[in-house]
């Protein structure tokens, strides 16, 4: 495995595994075993004559509040060891010096997607987003990419981003990777208090119940309510949106007969948890 710094390092490390396939994972560091599952995912994808890329980037671009920026763990070595550990052929690690000149003046904006769920909360988020993996798309230039699916509105813009630019890039939506008790993987959650932490599986109760509840007939309305009240009950929690959606437009669900998200993010203590479940009526 190698381990590119800059941008030229990079370049010369990938230019000998061009013309195969070239699978990037962009990650924010502080990998978990979620980000181990997205890599597993592309070694497999890649297959012995393609190559992984990963990135290791944590993107102060995306971040709307700066106590979140400065609080998000940063374990680089213990990255680069998981990376190893997963088949990575090359790791991108650059600085946001290195990342971005200090005068850059150019965005990329989604202006649809990004209007509902976390965008609305989060002014600016899915912008930095689609900044920052725009640029690690033109700088691997990757044939295929991998994101998870508990960032399913990440994911959704991105893929309209993909579409809306002519990115000839395949992205792979990979699924939630969960503790045994539910609590879904993420870099977070090892701010969460002992209190908090017992709490936090609350959220995927919360969401299957939901889903019977939808599958079985109860109204949008209700079923987000219920979630709504039942994460409210927990002490120190307060939930910051419960949205019942079309799965593609993340607007207003108003066929039934497509696929519905249901998208949740609450506070836990100052821990922003998100989690979501795809829905269906029964048929
Ligand atoms: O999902 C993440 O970790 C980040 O948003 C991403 C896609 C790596 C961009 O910084």
């Amino acid at each position: 495995m190698q381990t590119a710094y800059s941008k030229e390092e990079l370049r010369n490390m990938l230019a000998p595994l061009r013309g195969g396939r070239l699978v990037l994972v962009p990650t924010m560091g502080a990998l978990h075993e979620g980000h181990a599952s997205l890599l597993r995912q592309a070694r497999v994808l890649a297959g012995d004559s393609g190559s992984v890329v990963a990135s290791v980037f944590l993107n102060p671009v995306q971040f709307d509040n700066a106590g979140d920026l400065s609080s998000y763990p940063q374990t680089p070595e213990a990255d680069l060891e998981l990376c190893r550990s997963c088949g990575v052929d090359v790791v991108f690690m650059p600085t946001p010096e290195v990342m971005y000149c200090a005068d850059r003046s150019v965005t990329m904006e989604e202006t649809h997607l990004s209007t509902v769920l976390c965008g609305a909360k989060r002014p600016g988020h899915f912008a930095g987003v689609c900044l920052v993996v725009s640029k690690l798309f033109n700088l691997v230039q990757p044939t295929d990419a991998i994101f998870g699916k508990k960032d399913y509105q990440q994911l959704a813009i991105l893929r309209r981003m993909v579409r809306d630019l002519d990115f000839p890039i395949t992205l792979h939506g990979a699924e939630i990777v969960r503790e045994a008790d539910g609590l879904a993987l993420s870099s977070r959650n090892v701010r969460l208090t002992p209190e908090h932490r017992a709490a936090a599986p609350s959220i995927r109760k919360a969401l299957l119940e939901a889903s019977a509840a939808y599958t079985n007939g109860a109204s949008a309305t209700d079923v987000c309510v219920a979630v709504q009240r039942s994460l409210e009950a927990i002490p120190g929690v307060r939930v910051d949106y419960v949205t019942l959606c079309d799965a593609e437009t993340l607007h207003e669900l108003t066929d039934e007969k497509r696929l519905a998200l249901l998208a949740v993010a609450a506070y836990f203590g100052d821990v922003r948890l998100i989690d979501n479940i795809e829905l269906t009526r029964r048929a």
